[in-house]
């Protein structure tokens, strides 16, 4: 059996624009997926406030797993949302093992600002968690694009310090990037690690005819995305070989 992992994000949950019967029907085909993990890339509220927490919270305890990454976006922290976010949902970075699959998920998001940054105080914890198991099918999971991706206009919120993350995540050949914020569902291949975009799983608030969608992966001896759209469609966007002995 593969290892069945969910990305979900930006789903907004109490915005004008949330679309609570299309989340139902989400929650209800992760459920029978019956996900090893879930990873939420935030923007699970939409300004932070403590009733939209709480009616988040209300929200995300309906998917069925035992192993979540839940990180907060800009949304979130609005407001001193982070507060409320480690209240409702814990620490704002963690780690996350799972037989051979280590995930990494930090905080991307600043009070009130857009931007993403991560920060090289940071660094230092996403190298030795990723070191404590350096064979493990390595995730690393935040909030906004590291990559620009298309259908933007114009480029912003990449974290400010992109470039230096991107350079500590290939020397630790990271096998994957989970990230969200663009509501534009994408994939890039940046020197064999998968950067991996989720666009919005349940709002209007989408781009162009792109619908609503989320993330679904595999992993055994392959490594299986596909994208399941709220138009019901389901997309393969990689399918390769894992070349590590232990998966
Ligand atoms: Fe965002």
């Amino acid at each position: 059996m593969p290892i069945k992992i969910i990305h979900l994000s930006d789903i907004h949950i109490a915005s004008p624009y949330f679309i609570p019967d299309m989340y139902d029907d989400v929650v209800r085909e992760i459920n029978d997926i019956e996900p090893d993990i879930v990873v939420i890339t935030g923007d699970l509220t939409n300004e932070g406030r403590l009733s939209e927490y709480e009616e988040a919270s209300r929200y995300i305890k309906k998917i069925k797993c035992k192993n979540m990454v839940i990180l907060p976006g800009n949304h979130d922290t609005r407001n001193a949302g982070y507060l409320l976010f480690e209240e409702y949902f814990g620490e704002r970075i963690k780690t996350l093992r799972y037989k051979n699959i280590t995930v990494v998920g930090v905080d991307s998001s600043e009070p009130d600002i857009d931007d993403g940054h991560i920060g090289r105080d940071k660094y230092p914890y996403i190298i030795d968690s990723f070191n404590q198991n350096k064979d493990d099918f390595k995730i690393f999971a935040l909030h906004h694009h590291v990559i620009p991706v298309p259908l933007c206009g114009r480029e912003r919120n990449v974290p400010t310090d992109a470039g230096d993350l991107l350079d500590v995540l290939d020397r630790l050949k990271i096998d994957m990037i989970l990230c969200g914020h663009r509501h534009v569902p994408w994939l890039w291949n940046l020197n064999d690690m998968i950067v991996l975009n989720a666009g919005t799983a349940s709002t209007s608030r989408t781009k162009g005819k792109i619908s609503q969608s989320y993330n679904y992966i595999e992993i055994d001896d392959f490594l299986k995305i596909y994208r399941i759209s709220s138009n019901g469609e389901k997309y393969i966007l990689l399918n390769r070989k894992i070349y590590k002995d232990e998966l």
